[in-house]
């Protein structure tokens, strides 16, 4: 026997409302409406990325007035039917001739010329800093070639210049992006693409990769750093300078595990015989504000917890276990955790 559903009850009722209200304003929370503007194109920064803000709110514009129109038309349509098989159309010809082709004609012309407006606008300005960006699954290298710096997953900028980006990709095909600042491009193997971010005021600007490129590519995260000129040709000298070595016993015996167990390998520490290039660098690491491209706040108990397992937290990452006796992972981290 085929039961049946009771559709008397009011498909709309009161917790089927609140239910549809709690899915909508979590729906917008996510994409962007949230109050705090984190990562949200709708909240530019910078001119350029107020400039693809603007074409967004236009062409959003245009095709709700479109699509009004259309419905509109449509209910008319419906409820105003002539009667009989083959009526002629209402309106006539001409209606059609210019609902139908002349107006998409005007509104697409329109479309094209503010896109091509927003694109022009959108050209690399002069500039005198270049800053490359390397794309692997599942991080960002950040190379400042003329001081010779690498850092990973920030992107340290002086605010109110722009900044040339040259993009590249160790493995896959990844995407920088970082909506308050500008549009997104791609980072290709073997192929260097251009693109630039201005940042109009100091502070910090979560960017994110937008191009799947793997099973960790949600967690791909990238902090641009804006800070004031001052600051930032500060922080590029001392970013020059070496590592202090070990103070403490435990810190020396850190050291020791570091180039005696597999971390040299693939990670690199300026001033040491340690040059890996595999995963990020980690010369100043304690200055970064996350481990793992976003994923953990840097403290030291989650270095801790990332060395001891890093599987844990980012499965599929290329950093493998390393088994170490308990005395061995803490005098590491002591050592890890002083790398200023
Ligand atoms: Cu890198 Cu997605």
């Amino acid at each position: 026997m085929i039961s049946r559903r009771d559709y008397s009850e009011d498909p709309f009722s009161g917790r089927r409302r609140r239910r549809c209200w709690l899915a909508l304003g979590a729906a917008l929370a996510a994409t962007g409406c949230h109050a705090d503007h984190r990562q949200s194109m709708l909240h530019p920064e910078s001119a350029a990325a107020a400039e693809i803000a603007w074409l967004w709110w236009l062409l959003l514009a245009i095709c709700a007035a479109v699509f009004f129109v259309v419905v509109l038309l449509t209910g008319l349509a419906v409820w105003k039917r002539p009667s009989g098989a083959a009526a002629p159309a209402p309106l006539g010809n001409r209606f059609i001739l210019i609902c139908g082709a002349v107006i998409p004609a005007m509104i697409l012309a329109g479309i094209l010329y503010a896109s091509v407006r927003t694109q022009v606008a959108l050209r690399m300005p002069e500039t005198d800093l270049t800053i490359r960006v390397i794309g692997h699954q599942w991080w960002w290298e950040v190379v400042y070639p003329d001081a010779e710096i690498v850092i990973a997953n920030e992107l340290v900028i002086p605010a109110g210049a722009p900044v040339r980006l040259e993009l590249l990709a160790a493995d896959v095909i990844h995407s920088l992006w970082v909506p308050n600042l500008n549009g997104k491009t791609d980072l290709i193997p073997d192929k260097v693409n251009l693109m630039w971010l201005t940042a109009d005021r100091p502070g910090v600007f979560r960017g994110q990769c937008a191009e799947y490129c793997g099973v960790q590519h949600a967690l791909m995260a990238l902090r641009v750093v804006a800070l004031e000129r001052d600051a930032f040709d500060d922080w590029i000298r001392a970013r020059q300078q070496p590592v202090a070595g070990p103070r403490t016993a435990a810190q020396r015996r850190g050291e020791r595990v570091f180039m005696q167990e597999a971390c040299h390998n693939c990670h690199a520490i300026r001033g040491t015989p340690a040059v890996g290039t595999r995963g990020p660098d980690l010369t100043h690491l304690k200055n970064r504000r996350t481990l793992a491209a976003g994923v953990l706040p840097n403290t030291r108990e989650n270095l801790k917890d990332w060395i001891a397992d890093p599987q844990r937290h980012k499965p599929g990452n290329l950093m493998p276990r390393t088994i170490l006796s308990p005395d061995d992972l803490a005098a590491l981290v002591d050592y890890l955790d002083a790398l200023e």
